[in-house]
C-alpha cells in the first residue's frame, strides 16, 4: 500500500488536537488503503492454524471437554464457528467479557469493546489474553471458572477436561 492515501476512520481523532477522523497519509488525498482491508482480513482468516502434535493431549478427556465447551462452560457462546470466534460475524463484547487481569487497555481502544480471540492453534502461543495474564491454558480455565461476574462452578476434573480440549484445537 506504500503508506499513501487518505485512511478514513471517524473514531480516530487526527493528531492530538482531535477532530476530523481523517488521517492523511500522503499529499494527493487518494485513499489507497481502505479498499484493500477486506481482502487482507479474508486472507488472515484463511491461514490454517497448525494441528496439535500427536500425543500432546488426552483424546478421551478432550472429547469430554468439547461437550463442556459447548454446554456447561458456555465457551461456544462467544468462541463459535470454524475459527472459534464470533468476530467473523462482526460481534464485539463489552469490557467485562475479558477475564484478564488488566482492565485499562480496553478503555484506550477505539470501540471500548472486545473481539473474541480465535482459538485454533491456541496450544502454541502461551501466555494468554491481551496482557498475558494467564501463563497456561489451565490458568485460562481457572480464571473463567473463578470469574466473579459469571462463575462456572466446574469441578477440578471438568476444568482439566476443558484444558485437554483447548490443547487439541
Ligand atoms: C462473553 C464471551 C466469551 C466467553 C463466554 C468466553 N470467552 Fe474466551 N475470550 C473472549 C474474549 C473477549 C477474549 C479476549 C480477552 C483478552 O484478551 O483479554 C477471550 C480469550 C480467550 C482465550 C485466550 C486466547 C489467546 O490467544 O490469548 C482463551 C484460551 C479463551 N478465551 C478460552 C475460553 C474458554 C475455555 C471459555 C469457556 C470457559 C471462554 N473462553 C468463554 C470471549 C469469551
Amino acid at each position: 500500500m506504500g503508506g499513501h492515501g487518505t485512511f478514513l476512520d471517524p473514531r480516530l481523532p487526527q493528531g492530538k488536537g482531535g477532530g476530523t477522523g481523517v488521517n492523511n497519509i500522503g499529499a494527493d488525498g487518494v485513499d489507497r488503503v481502505s479498499a484493500h482491508l477486506p481482502a487482507l482480513q479474508e486472507y488472515q482468516y484463511s491461514i490454517d492454524a497448525p494441528a496439535a502434535p500427536a500425543g500432546s493431549y488426552d483424546g478421551a478427556a478432550a472429547a469430554r471437554g468439547q461437550a463442556l465447551f459447548a454446554g456447561k462452560a458456555n465457551c461456544a457462546s462467544c468462541h463459535s464457528g470454524a475459527l472459534f470466534t464470533d468476530a467473523t460475524e462482526g460481534k464485539l463484547h463489552p469490557a467485562n467479557a475479558s477475564v484478564a487481569a488488566d482492565k485499562v487497555y480496553i478503555t484506550l481502544s477505539a470501540t471500548q469493546q472486545w473481539r473474541t480471540s480465535p482459538l485454533k492453534g491456541v496450544w502454541q502461543h502461551a501466555p494468554y489474553f491481551h496482557d498475558g495474564s494467564a501463563a497456561t491454558l489451565a490458568d485460562v480455565v481457572a480464571m473463567y471458572n473463578d470469574n466473579p461476574n459469571r462463575p462456572l462452578h466446574l469441578t477440578e476434573r471438568e476444568q482439566a477436561d476443558l484444558v485437554e480440549y483447548l490443547k487439541s484445537l
